[in-house]
């Protein structure tokens, strides 16, 4: 049976530590401040700007938020981004995604600020992590590694496999597993022998975007699971993620629930992003 990796209490724990750190750069008379863009209504996207500004707040952050329409311009947004970036007042930028058809993501990516990147979607914050310099790393995959470490879960040499190769999740996370020098496989839609691979995996970090699609039958016993993916499942009210937990759960050596895994882990990340956006630009 395996223990259960808690993402709630990780997650409330690494944001009291940025209420700590945030409180300290206050007596020193800096305020960690972040934009937060969100364009139009998407209700999905407007629950998680919400619970953005609610991380910000708890942990003393203090938070700008721009609400444009649906129609805004991209002229518009990159001139709103090109005054957030030469704002001293304002340490990190965040423009919530997707954005509207009419707008081109990787153009507003790009001109945000290098040093604002909280996000770590950036060109030069993928190519830092990939050379192993410092710099933002995106919120989920840096979330997974503190969920890992903070569970004891040894990653030196470790046999790592993860499917997904979004450039959100799945690249970051092979990049951040060997930067803590494990062996890392990454797996993806096109690959012959997903379970023989995945059953090889002392440790599985699963970004699929498919409900239940990861059994027991592509477990080793004993491993650690860690799954990336969130579901509403169809006609109820309940969370499933990409692993079928119940199948999972008697042979995993540990596992990430949905929801109280990888989610809450997400916007702490953030948070921590943007108070070391401050220390950066102090
Ligand atoms: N949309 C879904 N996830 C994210 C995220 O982590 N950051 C931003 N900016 N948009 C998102």
């Amino acid at each position: 049976m395996a223990e259960i990796i808690d993402g709630k209490k990780i997650s409330q724990d690494l944001k009291d530590e940025v209420k700590v750190k945030v409180a300290g750069l206050k007596e020193e008379g800096v305020e960690v401040c972040l934009a937060v863009i969100l364009v139009g209504n998407d209700p999905a996207s407007t629950v998680y700007v919400g619970n953005k500004k609610k991380a910000c707040e708890y942990t003393g952050i203090k938070s700008k938020s721009y609400e444009l329409p649906e129609d805004t311009k991209e002229e518009d947004l990159l001139n709103l981004i090109d005054e957030l970036n030469n704002d001293k007042g304002v340490n990190g930028i965040l423009v919530q995604l997707p954005l509207p058809k009419h707008i081109d993501e990787d153009k507003v990516i790009r001109r945000i600020s290098p040093d604002k990147d909280v996000d770590g979607f950036h060109p030069e914050s993928v190519g830092r992590l990939s050379i192993g310099v410092k710099g933002f790393v995106s919120c989920t995959p840096a979330g997974v590694i503190e969920l890992l470490k903070r569970s004891n879960t040894k990653l030196d040499g470790a046999n790592v496999v993860v499917v997904g190769r979004s450039n959100i999740v799945g690249k970051p996370m092979a990049m951040l597993l060997l930067r803590e020098n494990a062996t890392v496989t990454i797996c993806h839609s096109h690959t012959k022998n997903l379970q023989s691979i995945c059953r090889a995996a002392d440790v599985l970090v699963v970004a699929i975007g498919q409900p239940k699609f990861i059994d027991d039958s592509y477990i080793k016993e004993g491993a650690t699971v860690i799954d990336v993916g969130i579901h509403r499942i169809e006609g109820t009210k309940k969370l499933c993620g990409d692993v079928d937990y119940e199948k999972a759960f008697p042979l995993a050596g540990k596992i990430t629930p949905v929801p109280g895994g990888v989610g809450p882990m997400t916007i702490a990340e953030l948070v921590n992003n943007c108070y070391e956006a401050a220390i950066m630009q102090r």
